[in-house]
């Protein structure tokens, strides 16, 4: 703590050192515990956890796969838990689920397990008031599994459009399933927000589609050409383009689950447009609508805003329910340009700061679309919502790093935006720097500030600012908000961010390129302490740190895909965590708390 004074409350502990162990590392003086394992019972009657024996009954009541964000509500009041954890599901490994898989020709049975493995878990846990321990109640009647199966309304201005209409769905209305469930958010009225990443990689055969307006907008969205890396449209033609070519515009969109309600039809949110939706995270404008921050996670993609037409109406009314349950079908989405304040030759693309000492600049939000009406020539309103992205590229947005997590400061609405890698920066051909993506083939990512004018969500004028520019802080390029760099911890690829109650930033990083395991850091954002950057935990061999929520009694994180190492295959994982030897590994929420002396 040189210099700086004592550290703020909550960053207390000592940094864990980085490194490569098969285990979450936690601070001295912490304790953890697995919450919930892929495959452990969820729904009543579900069978305990057998790798060797799975099923598709089985799976579809058990714990779902490479479980990613997270969100922790109050339960209603006949509810056996204490608290209701709803969790992602974003996909599936199967070299290191099945024994004896074959890429090339995967089961029936594989693959509907695979299905069922997708999706979302809404389960109820207990709380221990001596610990920081949960504990999962399974069969509670709360508790739910949606899957690659569950039905789904599309709801929203684009609902209905023959853009969305398939031979099963001649109205273009109903939906097979969520797909790729990476980050979310909570709604002020209770429901939870899930974003459909990389949807593309479960269709195929995009090279049968010749309409060159069609293929197109398959090209932007990556669509495979050929087969998909699973196979699935061997076992549902839906699943393959030359059969259902309108089938992949209905994934890519923002679903809204109402955890309460466990026989609620899950709703697909087209006004909130279909791109790699990494999250949604919600804010208060200043006259009490809605806001809706959301990244594309792409290299070279954009950060959208959605601001709805009416208000929020606050209450457990059941018209005030109804009312707020319409609020997402209804507002403008825009789509964020950045403008940096120093002369663009000062960006160098080695991440050298400008003269004026920072990287920093104004914004605009550019409208794309409000309810039927498109703001961008030569596209309909229903094609700016379908195929996002190429409205996007048309009005000159600004090209990011990959926009993963997007999450307002508790006390100031900050917005604070998490820029995973991107490696093609400056490469030949591609986008070169500008002040808000400085680094060429940008490796380690960078954290982004964002002040809406007059801090209102509804504005469409911001400044913005980079705070961290991620790495080993031995290597010039970094930036840790100028903090003395010798003390901060190295920090790779930011994804999932929270905030704790005091207002420090935490961040979940996925695919750290700095030699050692991904792991969970804090960092505070104001005070002598800013740009302080601590490791708290490290995750197991091959996974990712997804879905952090910080508590004052307990940290809790999801540990996606252990095990996921090039070459990888269940008689051969590349870890055994968190079963031990001789096991497939098992993607794992983990609990973290504080259990004594911290030195
Ligand atoms: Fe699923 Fe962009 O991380
Ligand atoms: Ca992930
Ligand atoms: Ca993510
Ligand atoms: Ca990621």
């Amino acid at each position: 703590d040189r210099g700086a004074g004592r550290l703020p409350r909550g960053l207390r502990f000592e940094a864990v050192p980085p490194n490569t162990a098969d285990a979450v590392t936690v601070p001295v003086g912490y304790a953890q515990q697995v919450v919930i394992r892929w495959g452990d019972p969820v729904l009543r009657g579900a069978p305990r956890f057998d790798a060797r024996r799975q099923s598709v009954a089985a799976q579809s009541r058990q714990f779902g796969y490479n479980c990613d964000y997270m969100a922790l509500l109050d339960p209603p009041a006949h509810c056996r838990g204490d608290q209701l954890l709803v969790v992602n599901h974003e996909y599936t490994n199967e070299e290191i689920m099945f024994f004896g898989y074959d890429p090339a020709n995967p089961t029936r049975e594989q693959v509907e397990i695979a299905w069922a493995a997708h999706g979302l878990t809404v389960l109820s846990v207990r709380t221990d008031r001596r610990s920081g321990r949960l504990w999962p109640i399974s069969g509670d009647a709360l508790n739910r599994r949606i899957t690659a199966t569950t039905p789904f309304e599309l709801t929203g201005p684009a609902a209905g459009s023959d853009l969305l209409k398939t031979s099963a769905d001649p109205t273009g209305r109903t939906v097979l399933g969520t797909l790729n469930n990476c980050g979310g958010g909570v709604t002020p009225w209770g429901t939870v927000l899930s974003g459909e990443e990389n949807f593309n990689q479960y269709f195929a055969n995009a090279a049968s589609v010749t309409d060159p307006t069609a293929k197109q907008r398959l090209a932007r969205y990556g669509l495979p050409t050929g087969t998909s890396q699973r196979k699935w449209e061997r076992f549902d033609d839906r699943f393959d383009l030359a059969k259902e070519p309108n089938e992949a515009n209905r994934h890519g969109w923002i679903v809204e689950i109402d955890p309460y309600d466990p026989d609620s039809v899950p709703r697909k949110r087209t006004a909130l447009g279909r791109f790699k939706h990494e999250a949604a995270e919600p804010r208060l404008t200043s006259d009490g609508r809605v806001a809706l921050y959301m990244g594309d996670d792409e290299r070279f993609d954009y950060l959208y805003k959605f601001v709805s037409t009416h208000r929020f109406k606050k209450g457990t009314s059941r018209a005030a329910r109804e009312h707020n349950l319409r609020l997402l079908d209804e507002g403008t989405l825009y789509v964020a340009k950045f403008t940096g304040d120093s002369p663009i030759a000062e960006i160098d693309g080695t991440g050298a700061l400008p003269e004026d000492g920072d990287f920093a600049g104004s914004g605009t939000w550019i409208p794309l679309v409000t309810g039927n009406t498109s703001h961008v020539e030569g596209m309909a309103a229903d094609e700016v919502y379908v195929f996002t992205r190429l409205a996007a590229d048309k009005v000159g947005a600004t090209k990011m790093d990959r926009p993963e997590d997007v999450e307002p400061h508790p006390h100031t609405g900050r917005l604070y935006v998490a820029l995973t890698n991107n490696k093609d920066r400056g490469a030949v051909g591609k986008t070169g720097p500008d002040e808000a993506n400085p680094r060429n083939g940008n490796k380690h990512g960078h954290i982004l500030e964002l002040d809406e004018r007059r801090a209102d969500a509804a504005a469409t004028f911001f400044s913005w600012r980079l705070m961290l520019v991620c790495g080993d802080p031995k290597d010039p390029s970094t930036y840790f908000a100028g903090f003395d760099k010798s003390q901060v911890s190295q920090i790779s690829c930011p994804d999932n961010i929270a905030f704790d109650e005091h207002g420090n930033l935490w961040l979940a990083t996925d695919g750290a390129a700095l030699g050692a395991n991904d792991g969970l850091f804090a960092v505070p954002v104001t005070g002598p302490h800013r740009g302080h950057v601590k490791q708290f935990l490290t995750v197991p061999k091959g996974a990712e740190t997804c879905g952090p929520i910080i508590a004052d009694d307990r940290i809790l994180i999801a540990a996606q895909h252990p095990g996921e190492l090039d070459g990888a295959t269940t008689e051969n994982p590349g870890s055994a965590w968190p079963d031990g030897p001789g096991t497939v590994p098992r993607p794992s929420v983990v609990a973290v708390w504080e259990s004594g002396p911290r030195h």
